[in-house]
């Protein structure tokens, strides 16, 4: 019977389930691969049914192993909880924070992270730095306490809650003969080397949807992965791009690009604070997110100035309206 298993069988099994390799989760759990092998066939006579299948190199999980992967993380997330709720009642915030958000967060959520982290240094944070359409992935996988997107979706279980603006600019080399010029048409776009985001970016998917629109389409000459490396390809003449205004605070690229004044840009766009609406959110996670509601906003200001100096250094450049309308 599965009552029988041990808290240890189970981890060692979660460990594998996850891995889908005894070598790593010796290394994980720092035990040898007999032991490891030696835990597994005991579980698996617990259970009366093999947990995974050798087939070729290549380790799987059978229907009785993928049951038994959910239960693991059901028992595991649920002592995460309770010792999390034991600090808690100790007075003392501790435990585990995860957090997936997307490439434009990664501006701002590390100072964050850092206050927190001094104000709570019993809590270890995991912060995951991806685009759009993998948080969304992490989300139905159920990884993390909390994330970060810039453009919602869908799902009616999620909750997304506005947390700070995040403009979307065209940026362009400073010697780029569109820098002088005011209210440019986005039609006028149409002809230049345009650097994207890989598919699956949210930055990607709001530039595409813009240009659809107004029926232009860009002529994409490179793809790139990176918000860092777009600027410097900006930066080096390859072409135009769009970028949120977030990826150029701090920057000190900045003299080499331009923000050009396209009509429709800035496009107005906020960051959400996401979470799923009936998953019961760790003490952690309820109290970084309060956190970031209070402190956030405050920090939030400060930060903006940052954006508001760039806005300043664009004559003429309604780059920054006082109104940044409703999210969207
Ligand atoms: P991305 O999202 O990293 O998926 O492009 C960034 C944004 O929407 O601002």
């Amino acid at each position: 019977m599965i009552r029988n298993a041990s808290l240890r069988q189970l981890k060692v099994f979660e460990s594998v389930a996850r891995n889908l390799s005894v070598t790593r989760t010796a290394e994980e759990l720092f035990l040898t691969q007999p032991t490891v092998s030696i835990q597994i066939k005991q579980l698996t006579e617990l259970v009366g049914l093999p947990l995974t299948e050798q087939i070729g190199k290549r380790l799987y999980l059978t229907e009785a192993g993928r049951e038994l992967q959910k239960v693991c993380k059901r028992v595991f997330d649920d002592l995460d909880h309770y010792e999390m709720l034991v600090s808690d009642l100790k007075g003392m915030k501790a435990g585990k924070l995860s957090l997936a958000v997307i490439t434009t967060a990664k501006y701002f959520i590390p100072r964050l992270l850092g206050q927190f982290c001094q104000r709570y240094p019993g809590i270890d944070v995991k912060l995951k730095v991806t685009n759009r359409e993998r948080v969304l992935e992490r989300m139905a996988e159920n990884l993390d306490d909390l994330y970060v997107l810039g453009v919602p979706s869908e799902d009616p279980d999620v909750v997304f809650e506005p947390f700070l603006k995040n403009p979307l600019v065209i940026l362009a080399p400073s010697a780029h003969p569109l820098a002088k010029q005011s209210g440019i048409s986005p039609a006028a776009l149409a002809g230049e080397s345009f650097i994207m985001r890989e598919a699956g970016s949210g930055v990607r998917l709001a530039v595409e949807q813009f240009f659809k629109e107004r029926g232009v389409s860009l002529k994409v000459r490179m793809e790139l992965g990176s918000n860092e490396t777009i600027k410097q390809a900006v930066a080096g003449g390859l072409g135009i791009a769009a970028l949120s205004a977030h990826a150029l605070v701090l920057d000190r690229t900045s003299d080499d690009i331009a923000i050009l004044d396209v009509e429709g840009f800035p496009l107005k766009r906020h960051l959400y604070l996401a979470y799923p609406q009936n998953r019961q959110m760790s003490v952690v996670g309820t109290t970084f997110l309060s956190f970031l509601k209070q402190e956030g906003v405050l920090f939030a200001e400060k930060y903006l100035q940052g954006l508001e100096s760039i806005r300043r250094s664009n004559d003429g450049l309604a780059y920054w309206g006082e109104d940044q309308g409703q999210p969207t």
